[in-house]
């Protein structure tokens, strides 16, 4: 089996495959956002403790795993400790998840890189947005489904059918191409958005929103999740991803520096767009004379309400602009997609021993035909509730289990230490083993609980409570319940004997 393992091309190809899954919406659609509404200048701190503390360390943990094990996220933590696969199938179901509402916000992306070119959406942009467009449901409905929106159904069966394309063309000859395609366009077509940005009219009266630090907001124990959770969703970190990425790794290869190139790639470019998105809203504050926190609005609104608006006001090329924009969030977010797809691809194609295309087929075929429950009248109010809680609760909560598991239940760190030590560039020193051993658990436990309390007295966005209960807390339970679930199916067509345990000090296959 691991003799037909795909592989990368070459060392570039696997950064840009992993900078191209860091890089995604989470930059460009959440991160400036997140960042204003939990302090900004102030949420730095606890977002470059993240960083550098849980983030390049778990993202060189799982680079470590992958490139050693050479396996999808189940079978690595199979090997590692039989009774831990279901921590993998975990990560594969989170990523299932969130691949089916991924690709609506890219369908999305892709009708407005559209409507850019006329401005389509007119002078009232929210309501362009939540009537003409997706339709939604009055907010005493939220929780229904309503009916299918065509306008958002076709977009996204093109999202998947681009995905589909990528993805069957496999690891070296889909991924790996599209991605070396992909992200230097991004980075370019982006670093025009951000110089035209910066070069607007009262772009810094924006800047200085974002960077002016608002001190309280540090003793906030959301913040520090808030700080948390972006960074592992950013990174693509603890939903199996770059452990699935790094499996396609050759036998000799860096680890360490790698790690390091993707984190640095993923931070520089979030503050790039941090910078541009908030430069704009400088632009527009300054246009209808009021201060830039009146402008700012959180996630979804930013991109598809404020920045439409913004659009309509710029002087010069306004409709380039707005389809350099919005496709850029559909370059980042597509090359985003694909990395998620490929987590439970690869876990499907090793646990029931059948072909890529078959997996391809059966995974993203599935995820493909499930997202269209968020293309419906309701799929607002139900993603921004998948959203919320798969993110606390798969994702933060599945990296704190990944972490104390492989740092005090399999005692793994030393081994994993010496391994990625043996073929890197840069050595792991014990600050990474205190990082993960000791700081992050801590820290993130701590903040884990304090939001666990948050959500269970207040219902997010103070929605119905049936939908918090299905939407929310019922589908992050169910990753977990149908993560076991699917431990157990026998592994077939894999040698399960040759596990990590049992070869000892790790040269396990
Ligand atoms: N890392 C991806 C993003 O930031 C999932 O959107």
């Amino acid at each position: 089996m691991d003799k037909q393992r795909a592989q990368w091309g070459t060392r570039a190809g696997f950064i840009f495959a992993a900078v191209g899954s860091a890089i995604g919406l989470g930059n460009i659609w959440r991160f400036p956002s997140v960042a204003y509404e939990n302090g900004g200048g102030a949420f730095f701190l606890p977002y470059l403790f993240a960083l550098l503390t849980a983030g390049i360390p778990l993202l060189i943990m799982e680079f470590t795993i992958g490139q050693k094990l050479r396996s999808s996220a189940p079978l690595s933590f199979f090997k590692i400790r039989k009774g831990a696969e279901w921590l993998g199938w975990w990560q594969v179901i989170v990523a299932f998840i969130i691949a089916t509402y991924y690709a609506v916000i890219l369908a999305w992306s892709l009708s407005y890189a559209y409507f850019s070119l006329k401005s389509t959406w007119g002078d009232d942009t929210e309501g362009y947005l939540f009537n003409s467009f997706l339709k939604v449901l009055p907010g005493e409905n939220a929780g229904a489904f309503g009916s299918i929106v065509p306008n958002v159904f076709f977009p996204l069966l093109i999202i998947w059918v681009l995905a589909l394309i990528i993805l069957f063309a496999g690891v070296k000859k889909g991924i790996e191409r599209a991605n070396r395609v992909f992200i230097p366009l991004l980075v370019l077509m982006f670093g025009i958005i951000v110089v035209r940005a910066v070069t607007l009219d009262n772009a810094t009266a924006g800047l200085q929103a974002f960077f002016e630090p608002n001190w309280s907001q540090l003793t906030n124990g959301k913040v520090w999740v808030a700080a948390y959770s972006q960074i592992f969703f950013s990174l693509s970190i603890a939903f199996g991803i770059m452990i699935t990425y790094a499996s396609y790794l050759p036998k000799k290869t860096d680890i360490t520096n790698n790690a390091f190139i993707t984190g640095f790639a993923n931070s520089s470019f979030e503050l790039l767009a941090g910078i541009g998105v908030f430069a704009t809203l400088g632009f527009m504050a300054g246009q209808i004379g009021v201060p830039v926190n009146e402008v700012v609005s959180g996630g979804i609104g930013l991109a598809f309400v404020v920045f439409p608006q913004i659009i309509n006001e710029i002087p010069t090329w306004p409709n380039l602009f707005g389809f350099l924009f919005f496709a850029s969030l559909f370059l980042a977010g597509m090359t985003s997609l694909i990395s998620i797809a490929e987590v439970f691809i690869s876990a499907v194609q090793e646990k029931f021993g059948i072909t890529r295309n078959k997996a391809v087929a059966f995974g993203a075929g599935g995820a493909a035909v499930i997202s269209v429950l968020y293309a419906t009248q309701g799929g607002l109010y139900i993603f921004d509730t998948v959203d919320h809680f798969i993110n606390q609760y798969g994702v933060a909560l599945a990296g704190l289990v990944e972490i104390v598991f492989i740092a005090w239940i399999a005692r793994e760190l030393s081994n994993l230490q010496n391994h990625a030590n043996s073929m890197s560039d840069i050595r792991l020193g014990v600050w990474w083993k205190v990082c993960l051993g000791l700081i992050t658990p801590i820290v993130l436990g701590f903040m884990m609980i304090q939001t666990f309390t948050a959500d269970i007295q207040n219902n997010y966005e103070g929605y119905p409570t049936s939908l918090i209960m299905t939407a929310g807390w019922g589908v992050s339970v169910a990753a977990i319940l149908i993560g076991i679930l699917f431990t157990r199916y026998k592994w077939k067509g894999i040698d399960t004997n040759t596990t990590y345990e049992k070869s000892s000090k790790g040269v396990a296959k």
